[in-house]
């Protein structure tokens, strides 16, 4: 493996075989695996679980990591392509990424997507530029449509705690927010549960529809592991027998890259909201996921998420988990 860009780029099996590599090093572990190895962590965007859970997953094997973000003091970075660089910027990504890449064994790689074409986003463009300039191994640490750390945490999440893959009912819900907020997450999360074999619902509003594509790449990934994918916006239809509901909030993409459409739609939409009458159709054990951060009384009630229904702290370890295993994968094999 030399790059961990999308979950799906791996075999169910593959995934199998790297979450049976995590629970190894978690009974057995292995604090020299990565002696002398360096970890570079280039943040374009914020972070606070995948900065510090790359930073102790290698040092928990051996190695070292050392970070870079804008908010640091490094000299002001353009990205633009073909610019006339005589403003603020001092540096170009095309110097930047490579040196930094550099200096390491294995590089990660934030970069949101800016949320202005949805066509260009689909296509991961950004995050494929700054790919381009980089020639060791590559983690992707979230971009405008992947989150392969994310989901790989929450697959085994849900094997830890025997939730069905085949036959398991997963809810992948939108939830109000203030903001506008990335499409990663659910275009992530939505094909990673059909990849796990489950049947997946995607719970909107008119106007918070997954992008084709992605619904399109989630069924195929389901109808090849046993699994299915439709979308509603019926709450109590969703929710009836549900294993999992895992709760988001994500752009208009009727709207995308439209703010006053955007907040149109969405500032009637504050009850979407997920709090206990949510589950009435559930299963009585259904469980509450989100990747984190997330905003208490916006997205989900406190009841929720400090009650038993809640895996989100499960969820956040996981990430750590997860990706000493993929370290691990690329740096040794
Ligand atoms: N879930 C997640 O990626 O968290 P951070 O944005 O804090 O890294």
């Amino acid at each position: 493996m030399k790059r961990f860009n999308d979950l799906s780029d791996l075999s169910t099996e593959e995934i199998e075989s790297l979450l049976k590599l995590a629970s190894r090093l978690e009974h057995e572990p292995e604090p020299r695996a990565l002696e002398g190895k360096v970890l570079s962590l280039l943040f374009l965007s914020p972070s606070l679980r995948t900065l510090a859970s790359f930073q102790a997953a290698m040092s928990r094997l051996g190695g070292s990591s050392f970070v870079i973000s804008p908010e640091m003091s490094i000299h002001g970075l353009e990205a633009r392509p073909g610019i006339v660089m005589d403003g603020a910027a001092a540096e170009h990504i095309r110097e930047a990424v490579p040196v930094i890449a550099s200096y390491g064994d294995v590089i990660g790689i934030r970069a949101f997507a800016e949320r202005r074409d949805l066509e260009y986003d689909l296509a991961d463009q950004e995050f494929e530029n700054l790919a381009s300039l980089v020639n060791v191994p590559l983690i992707n640490m979230e971009s405008a449509i992947q989150h392969p750390c994310q989901s790989l945490a929450d697959w085994k999440t849900m094997n830890d705690l025997d939730i069905p893959s085949q036959g398991g009912r997963f809810v992948l819900s939108w939830a109000y927010h203030p903001k506008a907020l990335p499409l990663a997450v659910p275009s992530a999360t939505v094909r990673m549960a059909a990849q796990r074999g489950m049947d997946v619902v995607v719970l909107r509003p008119p106007g918070f529809e997954l992008p084709e594509k992605i619904m399109q790449d989630a069924s195929r990934l389901a109808s090849e592991n046993g699994g299915s994918v439709i979308e509603t916006a019926d709450r109590r239809e969703a929710m009836e027998d549900a294993n999992i509901i895992y709760a988001k909030s994500w752009s208009s993409t009727s709207n995308y890259g439209d703010h006053t459409g955007d907040q149109d739609l969405r500032e009637n939409l504050v009850d979407w909201c997920v709090d206990e009458p949510w589950f009435e159709s559930a299963r009585k054990d259904c469980r509450f996921m989100h990747c984190l951060p997330v905003r208490r009384g916006v997205v989900v009630t406190d009841q929720i998420l400090d009650g038993p229904r809640s895996i989100v702290i499960q969820e956040a370890n996981n990430r750590m988990k997860a990706q000493m295993a993929v370290l691990h994968r690329l740096l040794k094999g």
